[in-house]
């Protein structure tokens, strides 16, 4: 069982890299998105990044043309379901991502894998969408996954071992390094643990012991992270992390798995990050620190 054709399914930050990274391995990718201006905006990024590349001499320029050329996006399902494998990037809502994989079960070929990238979301309840159990599995990239060289590799309880084997195969060959998780919990492994430190620091911030620069400053210089915790929410999207503790506390109930007010209050106001110029941090529009968001003035806090 060979994966040359991806489809990928979201041409959000995940989902375009993702996809750029399997093309300059020699898949062919196709990227599915309903928004074709998204899949333009997406494209430009990518280019962009690819130039960087180039000028930096990571990359020869005809690699990256080889890659765009296997590159191409849809906004039509129906065109794109012959494949070796979905790797599904889509918002982190769980009725959208089973109604894909229905959609997409009667659309590709008994051979498709399906994978999804979602951290939030089980490979069970997803695969109960589809009369494919044996070939779902999720696979979880990192944000940006052009760099980071982590997939998270999550068996649910009835994927085939062939398909696992396949699916390691092709992290292999795309570059990165398959963590296994035999068994399927939320969250899998790197996300609980960032999940923990992430939940630490905005206790400490809430608690009014430390400030958002301070609290990141020790994560860097103490504990040599790359990132402190409040400059990774905003480079993965704080909404991710709010849609995730979200859905983890209606099966859980329990307060501790609730978003904090902080960042609730920020994706109330549309404060999400990088992306929308704004999060714990702000942005200018080439994307570089300008400030910090003064917290105090956010509804809802306090
Ligand atoms: N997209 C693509 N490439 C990027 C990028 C982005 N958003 N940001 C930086 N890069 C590339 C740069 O082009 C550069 O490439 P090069 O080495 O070929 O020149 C390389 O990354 C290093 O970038 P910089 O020199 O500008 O900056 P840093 O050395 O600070 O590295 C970083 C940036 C790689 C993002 C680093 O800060 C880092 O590793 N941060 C932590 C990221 C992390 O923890 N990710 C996991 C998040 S959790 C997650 O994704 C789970 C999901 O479920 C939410």
């Amino acid at each position: 069982m060979s994966i040359d054709q991806v489809l990928v399914a979201g041409s959000g930050a995940m989902g375009s890299q993702i996809a750029m990274v399997a093309a300059l391995a020699g898949c062919t990718v196709t990227v599915y998105d309903v928004d074709a201006a998204r899949v333009e905006q997406a494209r430009q990024h990518l280019l962009e990044r690819m130039d960087a590349q180039v000028t930096k001499g990571r990359r020869t320029r005809e690699a990256v043309d080889a890659a765009f050329q296997r590159l191409t996006a849809t906004t039509s399902l129906a065109d794109a379901g012959a494949v070796d494998l979905v790797i599904e990037a889509i918002v982190e809502r769980l009725p959208a991502k089973r109604e894909l994989f229905a959609e997409l079960d009667g659309l590709c070929p008994a051979r498709t894998v399906f994978a999804s990238n979602s951290s939030s979301f089980v490979p069970s309840s997803m695969a109960t969408a589809t009369t494919r159990a044996d070939r779902f599995l999720n696979l979880h990239f990192f944000n940006p996954a052009l760099v980071m060289p982590c997939v998270e590799v999550v068996r649910g309880p009835d994927t085939a071992s062939p398909v696992v084997e396949a699916c390691l195969a092709f992290v292999e060959r795309i570059g990165k390094t398959a963590v296994v998780l035999d068994k399927e919990i939320p969250g899998f492994v790197a996300n609980r643990l960032l999940g923990a430190v992430r939940d630490e620091a905005l206790r400490l911030l809430e608690g009014g012991y430390a400030d958002v620069e301070a609290i990141d400053t020790a994560a860097r210089t103490a504990l040599g992270y790359p990132m402190g915790p409040f400059e990774l929410m905003d480079l993965t999207g704080i909404d991710i992390g709010y849609l995730t503790k979200t859905a983890r506390f209606e099966v859980t109930g329990d307060a501790a798995d609730a978003p904090s007010r902080t960042v609730s209050a920020l994706v109330e106001q549309g404060h999400l990050g990088r992306k929308t110029g704004r999060g714990f941090y702000t942005y200018g529009p080439s994307g570089d620190r300008t400030g910090v968001t003064d917290l105090a003035d956010l509804k809802g806090q306090h």
